[in-house]
């Protein structure tokens, strides 16, 4: 079992990492909490396959357990189901001096968390992270949210976790396309930060627990250096930019997440390329590894750049664009609207 500590003054906490660590998640949340009970959210899809074995250690050490549970998918990171998330808690009585427990993917880790910090002003809550991306992305960070039918995660907060158990077993049993979906989160990790990491994927020759600890310590350091989201923690969006117009243009059907910004973060580096701020032979890089992940680096759907520009132009504010250097390293690049509108 590896452990990571995330150093965030005054809410310091440890990330654990390894195979098969979910029946040791009792006594692992011991090391943090006094809680009598705990509430443990999941989806339908998590439930049968993992909450048995939480629920179990859970008892073990002493808290009493109860699980709510919510339909899979995006849709639940919504109000409706987060009412639904409060009477789970009303009903079991959750004190503050109880833990709250996401079990699941990023929707579930989103959900879960916004419900701990706002549930009676906030009740401590742990992450268990079952997605490949909930463990190298949305569980690190304390970035938690619902939607609104408006657009995505407008309702939220910063709240950070007591502790995350990362249980790498549970990536067995993901739908091959769930799992080459956080992958794009993981080379996107190795293009911004660390051309090591990127050359290690390139090479496909690695151990699963490793890329995860080296991808939270990734975000970690990004986090720890801005964990407000005002500046630094913006080259996480690599990729992104271009990936939210294919996601809008695509009514987020055709592509997941993890491809929609596949394709940007190509899109990204080409475009850096043509500016000549990104080294030649980036982006062929960069297609060669999506590649052999399972991942597309291009779109046949018609999609107009220019969209990304449109509340830009009514604000009348800078776009800033996350572009490499070379693999490894980003910059943010601020662009006035009408001068991106040429380029694009
Ligand atoms: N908070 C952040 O910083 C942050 C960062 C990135 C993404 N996110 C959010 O994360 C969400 C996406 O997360 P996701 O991709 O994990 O989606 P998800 O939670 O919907 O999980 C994907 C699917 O896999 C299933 N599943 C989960 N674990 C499984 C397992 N071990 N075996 C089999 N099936 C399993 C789920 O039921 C679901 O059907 C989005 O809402 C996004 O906004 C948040
Ligand atoms: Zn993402």
């Amino acid at each position: 079992v590896r452990e990571l500590r995330v150093h965030i003054p005054q809410r310091e906490y440890s990330i654990f990492i390894g195979a098969g660590i979910l029946k040791a998640s009792g006594a692992l949340l011991r090391q943090c909490s006094n809680a009598a009970k705990a509430a443990v959210i999941t989806d339908e899809n998590v439930l049968p396959l993992y909450a048995a074995v939480v629920e179990d250690s859970l008892r073990h050490n002493g808290f009493a357990p109860a699980t709510v549970v919510v339909p899979a998918g995006e849709l639940s990171k919504s109000a409706d189901v987060l009412l639904r998330v409060y009477d789970g808690l009303l009903a079991m009585e959750l004190t503050r001096s109880d833990l709250i427990v996401a079990l699941g993917g990023g929707v579930v880790g989103d959900l879960a968390g916004y419900a701990a910090a706002t549930y009676l002003r906030g009740v401590p809550f742990a992450q268990m992270p079952t997605t490949l991306l909930a463990q190298v992305d949305s569980s690190v960070g304390g970035k938690v949210a619902v939607n609104l039918p408006h657009g995505k995660n407008l309702i939220g907060a910063f709240y950070q976790p007591k502790m995350v158990i990362t249980d790498t077993g549970t990536l067995d049993t993901l739908p091959p396309r769930v799992f080459a979906d956080g992958m794009g989160e993981i080379i996107k990790h190795g293009a911004i930060a660390d051309a090591s990491l990127f050359a290690v994927l390139e090479s496909g020759h690695w151990d699963r627990e490793e890329i995860i600890y080296a991808n939270c310590d990734i975000k970690r350091r990004v986090v720890e250096a801005d964990e407000y989201d005002t500046g630094g923690r913006m080259v996480l969006n690599f990729g992104h930019t271009f990936g939210h117009v294919i996601e809008t243009a695509d009514g987020f059907a055709r592509y997941t997440h993890g491809e929609a910004v596949a394709i940007g973060m190509v899109m990204a580096a080409e475009f850096g390329e043509r500016l000549g701020v990104t080294a030649a032979g980036t982006a062929a890089r960069l297609k060669h590894v999506l590649t052999r992940y399972q991942l597309p680096i291009e779109t046949d759907m018609a999609c107009d750049l220019r969209t990304m520009l449109l509340d830009k132009k009514r604000s009348g504010g800078k776009l800033h664009l996350v572009l490499l250097r070379d693999i490894g390293k980003a910059a943010i690049h601020p662009f006035a609207v009408a001068e991106l509108e040429k380029l694009l």
